[in-house]
């Protein structure tokens, strides 16, 4: 049987990885500046997160939502105490997309209205209504373009309180920091007129932290650089340090009701294990403390290369742009430097978003790669 063929794939085959580490098939080791899509948090087999899941898998993998599971309460006290988010409720789920699904399902029961408002360039998923608010029109199928969804630009608030003024909003969703667009951030004076916006019209605001959450930007999520509560929060990726797990947050404004959401894997034994293990050693390595350090660190060095243009984001979800499309720049970084670095939609920007237990040193490694490789990419 062939593979189904959507992922253009680079030669290399990693086999294992250690921290900040990733070991082809022939031993060769790369430094992993992008976690595989932002979502190693801790680093790559990690002995607790490691310890943790074993202990789990022997004792019991999974039993299904139709029972107690106090892992499940220990995971909403662990976020809840990292997040100082401690009101919200906590439903799990399997991944950003399913999350975000959630998140847009859910703001429409509360205000039993149906479109969306999203940001240009945004990306929330490949799912249903999540790909209806990704600003892509060629990953939207004819089935996923029956949702009702609105773009608008960031820090346009003009439009936004157009689009509202209909009448049928019933959610405006949006990243602090876009990931697969490219490292763009609203303005803050943006962010309370729509969070105020919001507000005076009942609809709910949707904070996508899929990629930006559980630590990687400094604060526990990226949005709570600001003083705003949004209605959901939805989280993936850094939470399982590559166990698939996802989830929302819920204001406790929303209320729940039997079978409103459900999932038959979402917040197993496993996942839920494989989630805690990632919070205890976010909070006993200091890694989101560390994170704000460390882009200083990032932004002094690439400070010094006069061919980038523009240093972009916050902690370690940070972005180079330059005047140039990044591609062969990118596959220089792979295959001479073995050096694993992101792409976004925006072809002039090389996305860093290493596991948060990434060092000065890493970066100088990298740093010295890239000034070589610039020099030898003409
Ligand atoms: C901001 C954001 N939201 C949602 C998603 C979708 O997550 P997943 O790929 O786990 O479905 C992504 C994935 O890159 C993302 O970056």
């Amino acid at each position: 049987m062939k593979l189904f063929d959507v992922y253009p794939l680079y030669d290399v085959n990693p086999c294992r990885g250690k921290d900040v580490y990733v070991y082809d098939d022939q031993e060769q080791q790369y430094l992993d500046l992008y976690g595989g899509h932002a979502v190693i948090s801790i680093g790559h087999s990690h002995p607790h997160y490691v310890k943790s899941i074993k202990e789990q898998l022997e004792a019991l993998a999974f039993y299904s939502n139709a029972v107690q599971n106090p892992l499940q309460q220990n995971l909403a006290n662990a976020i809840g105490e990292q997040s100082c988010l401690h009101d919200y409720q906590l439903f799990l789920c399997n991944s950003g997309a399913e999350a975000i699904e959630n998140a847009l399902k859910l703001a429409s029961f509360h205000t039993t209205k149906k479109r969306i408002i999203a940001f240009h360039n945004a990306f929330h998923g490949r799912t249903s209504a999540a790909v209806a608010a990704t600003d892509n029109p060629k990953i939207n199928a004819p089935l996923n373009k029956q949702q009702a969804v609105s773009f608008v630009a960031f820090n346009d608030t003009h439009a936004l309180e157009t689009e509202i003024a209909k009448g049928d909003v019933c959610a405006v969703i949006f990243e602090a920091i876009q990931g697969v667009g490219g490292l763009d951030e609203p303005s803050e004076e943006f962010i309370y007129e729509m969070e105020n916006i919001c507000r005076k019209n009942n609809i709910c605001l949707i904070a996508d932290e899929v990629q930006a959450g559980f630590g990687r930007t400094g604060t526990f999520f990226a949005f709570q650089k600001y003083k705003i509560t949004p209605h959901i929060i939805t989280m993936a990726k850094g939470m399982g340090n590559g166990f698939p797990i996802g989830g929302i947050l819920v204001h406790p404004e929303i209320k729940a009701a039997y079978g409103m959401l459900g999932t038959t894997f979402g917040g197993n034994h496993l996942a839920c294990r494989a989630s805690l293990a990632v919070l205890d050693v976010l909070k006993k390595e200091r890694l989101q403390e560390k994170a704000a350090v460390l882009e200083a660190y990032f932004r002094k060095r690439a400070a010094a290369l006069p061919q980038i243009k523009k240093i972009k984001g916050r902690g370690l979800m940070l972005g180079l742009e330059f005047d140039f499309e990044v591609a062969a720049l990118r596959k220089k970084l792979i295959y001479e430097h073995r050096i694993f670095t992101g792409g976004s939609s925006n072809k002039k920007l090389i996305r860093i978003l290493p596991p948060l237990t990434v060092q000065e040193k890493h970066f100088d490694y990298f740093f010295n790669a890239l000034e070589l490789a610039l020099k030898s990419n003409g």
